[in-house]
């Protein structure tokens, strides 16, 4: 097939054991459905070598080469090399570490601006930083588009920025932000960039190299992989961190000096399997394709892209016809585009009672702020106790879809 091919979503479907059922998974943004690979491939660590692995008897070469099967699709998902990543808990986690290993290269009145956009995880362990002696500026949600403007930042940017921590896109507002121009304008400030791409990573290719960011970080599990975090830094900075882990680790083992207690086994090599999926699903639509493994994950995500908007055309036109709901970034849909994320509130109702009222339907959505309170507040959305978020990812398809705005419709 040609580049032209259009995405086979039941082939990709029957991957996916948790569709079997006839429930609709759309919060796919709090976490994505895994497909039989990466299950197999847990479950064939602990069956087979879940040891300690680095030794030289059959069962730990094995857990080493499963480890690094696991670490180098991870890497790959972002176009990143295997020792500029750290595998570690969670983004939350990894941002924590981050703040921690960064703290030496940073001196009192220094700046770091944070956004009210991001997931809390992008702003907490950052802000705390205050408490050392660092100033934290906010980047603030412009109300008109609900999103972040570059010019907006240019004003906040001064000699003494040293740190901008914004989102590839939010996970509650979903609108996609020109990363590689935002980040080209803070290195022309002297400071640096570190991106939270955890709402952006299942939606499109993310090529960390071509967006020149000097931090990257996204959530295995919300790519169809384990619960996990991935930190991406540039080789050079990550030389200059400083160990989070034991003093005797080797300097150059960021894995490890990143990563206190070490990385899980098992979760990172099972993340192979997104790799094992990923090739099917290309093989299946280009087939015979002389291409190298980026240009295939270019063509992956492409597809994937190409269905997404398709689904997503329906739902915001629902959403933005339909009298009486609020949709963020409404007002910024002109001029970005959105990953398939959707959030809204409904005029006089409590968000909690749209999902409760779609459970009926078979459908899982959720309301809440999804850990992103500050732009709750920005969005107006704390009174109804949050938003509704209706997520999607390439398994969905548009039966799924046509369900879930008959349901809306109904509750609403
Ligand atoms: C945009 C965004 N950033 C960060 C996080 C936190 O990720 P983790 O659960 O891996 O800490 C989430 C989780 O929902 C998220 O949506």
């Amino acid at each position: 097939m040609t580049s032209e091919a259009t995405l086979d979503v039941e082939f990709c479907r029957q991957h996916f054991p948790a569709l079997g059922g006839d429930w609709v998974y759309m919060e796919n943004a709090g976490g994505t459905l895994v497909p039989r690979q990466v299950i197999d491939r847990t479950a064939h660590f602990m069956a087979n070598c879940q040891v300690q692995p680095g030794e030289g008897y059959e069962a730990s070469i094995l857990a080493a080469e499963r480890i690094s099967e696991g670490r180098s699709v991870l890497a790959a998902i972002i176009n990143a090399d295997l020792d500029e990543i750290v595998v570690g808990p969670s983004t939350t986690s990894n941002v924590y570490v981050l703040s921690q290993a960064l703290r030496p290269l940073l001196a009192a009145g220094d700046e770091i601006i944070v956004t009210n956009q991001d997931h809390e995880a992008n702003v907490g362990a950052w802000r705390r930083l205050e408490a050392k002696g660092m100033v934290i500026r906010e980047w603030r949600m412009n109300g008109e588009t609900d999103d972040l403007e570059l010019e907006d930042l240019e004003a906040l940017l001064t000699e003494r920025t040293k740190l901008v921590c914004f989102n590839h896109c939010s996970n509650i507002v979903g609108l996609i932000h020109d990363v590689k121009a935002i980040v080209a304008r803070i290195h022309e400030a002297g400071a640096l960039a570190c991106v939270d791409g955890v709402a952006f990573a299942p939606h499109r290719r993310v090529n960390v190299k071509d967006l020149d960011v000097d931090f990257y970080l996204y959530s295995p599990y919300k790519v169809f992989g384990p619960h996990m975090g991935v930190l991406y830094g540039k080789r050079e900075l990550l030389s200059l961190l400083a160990s989070q882990s034991h003093y005797f680790l080797p300097e150059d083992d960021y894995q490890r000096r990143l990563c206190p207690g070490g990385l899980n086994y098992e979760l990172t090599a099972a993340s192979a399997g997104i790799g094992d999926y990923f090739e099917q699903v290309h093989e299946r639509h280009f087939s015979g394709a002389n291409v190298d493994a980026r240009e295939r994950l270019n063509q992956l995500f492409g597809l994937f892209a190409e269905h997404e908007r398709a689904l997503s055309g329906a739902i915001e036109v629902y959403l933005t016809s339909k009298a009486g709901i609020r949709l963020a970034g409404r007002g910024g849909a002109a001029r970005r585009e959105r990953v398939g994320v959707f959030s809204f509130t409904v005029d006089g109702r409590d968000s909690r009672e749209i999902p409760e009222a779609l459970r009926a339907h078979k459908i899982g959505i959720h309301a809440d702020d999804f850990y992103a309170a500050r732009c709750i507040d920005a969005l107006g959305a704390r009174p109804q106790n949050g938003v509704v978020r209706v997520s999607l990812v390439h398994y969905n398809a548009a039966p799924d879809v046509d369900r879930a705005i008959t349901a809306l419709d109904q509750a609403i």
